[in-house]
């Protein structure tokens, strides 16, 4: 049950639920709320004037009608007062609100807009915050196969916490100068070339060990069972493993069921986060799978300054990752 942040329009999406940010009367507005009404046609209005309208931080469901998605969830998030108001809990009520109705109605893909971070004026690194706080906690604590999206409309809204961005500059600048973070995170994409490293055995005297004998006797712990042995050594269930790596069930039980599985890298530095390795224990596991740390490459910078920051929280390593245009970690 991952959480992914991505960029689009959310009235395009092919998910069972899309979730609205309305206003109390659920009678259509501008923005998202707008935007909405117009993809879904004339038939969602009239539902919403049966639901009597919604409270602050509360939510209530109807069906899409002409969108692709099969249910809209309209949730009405808090007009920003200044942050002393209540907000962030009313705001955090608002996830809460709308994913349990999503999985009540047996939703398995839900996407959100960021709720009160237009017209209602929340800042956009606080709401971001709380969206991926709020919902990361629900995945933690329900054992169910929903994937959550977090949709942003336009890159040009998306700052992070300045501290961050300072620690991370200061971090990649030290690594490297010449690959400065954007201010704003704006910046193109770096990414860069992998290399492959060949390795030329020569193989001069072919009366040495058969070629399955060397082989069987240097063959060392796979990536799998590593994986396992490490999640054992922590004392973590399979789940709480999956769920904190973004990585879906299924795709954890192939891995679990296959000794010789071979996983993306980006999977890889999903379960090497949420097993909090430390750098040298990250090294090893990515090279299980035949993978490195690139201090060429701005998302393995990303991901080695949380580690060595023991920030373990793999939704807002996703956040920076996705504001630099890098490959999120996990997989699904
Ligand atoms: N897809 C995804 N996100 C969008 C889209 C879209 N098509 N359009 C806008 N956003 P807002 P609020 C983003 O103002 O702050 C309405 O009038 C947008 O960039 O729609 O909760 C209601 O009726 C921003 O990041 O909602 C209420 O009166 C986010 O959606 C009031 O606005 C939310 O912006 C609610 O204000």
């Amino acid at each position: 049950m991952p959480l992914l942040i991505i960029q689009d329009d959310i009235t395009r999406l092919d998910c069972d639920a899309i979730v609205n940010a309305a206003n109390n009367s659920l009678l259509g507005g501008g923005g998202v709320d707008g935007a909405i009404h117009r993809a879904a046609g004339p038939k969602l209005l009239e539902e919403c004037r049966t639901l009597h309208g919604c409270d602050t931080g509360d939510a209530k469901i109807t069906s899409g009608y002409n969108l692709k998605a099969k249910h809209v969830i309209h949730t009405v998030g808090p007009i920003w007062h200044g942050g002393e108001n209540g907000e962030k809990e009313l705001l955090a009520s608002c996830y809460r609100r709308s994913l349990e109705l999503a999985v009540k109605n047996d939703c398995s893909t839900v996407a959100f807009p960021m709720i009160s971070a237009g017209v209602y004026g929340y800042p956009f690194d606080q709401a971001l915050d709380v969206a991926v706080t709020t919902i990361g906690a629900f995945i933690d604590s329900y054992e169910s196969d929903l994937t959550v999206f977090l949709v942003i409309f336009s890159r040009r809204d998306y700052r992070l916490d300045p501290d961050l961005i300072s620690g991370l500059n200061r971090y990649i600048d030290n690594r490297t100068p010449k690959l400065k973070v954007n201010r704003s995170f704006m910046g193109a994409a770096a990414r860069c070339a992998s290399h492959k490293d060949e390795v030329i055995m020569e193989m001069a005297d072919y009366s040495c060990t058969p070629i399955e004998e060397f082989v069987s006797s240097r063959i060392d712990e796979s990536f799998t069972q590593m994986l396992l042995r490490k999640i054992d050594e922590k004392g973590m269930t399979d789940v709480e493993c999956y769920k904190k790596a973004n990585v879906d069930r299924k795709l954890f039980s192939k891995i679990r069921s296959n000794l010789s599985y071979h996983p993306k890298k980006r999977t890889a530095l999903g379960f090497a986060v949420a097993l909090k390795l430390d750098l040298n224990e990250t090294k090893d596991l990515l090279m299980k799978a035949g993978y490195a740390l690139s201090d060429s490459s701005k998302g393995d910078l990303v991901v080695q300054y949380f580690i060595e920051n023991k920030i373990y929280d793999i939704n807002k390593i996703n956040e920076v990752l996705f504001a630099m245009d890098q490959e999120i970690i996990g997989e699904y």
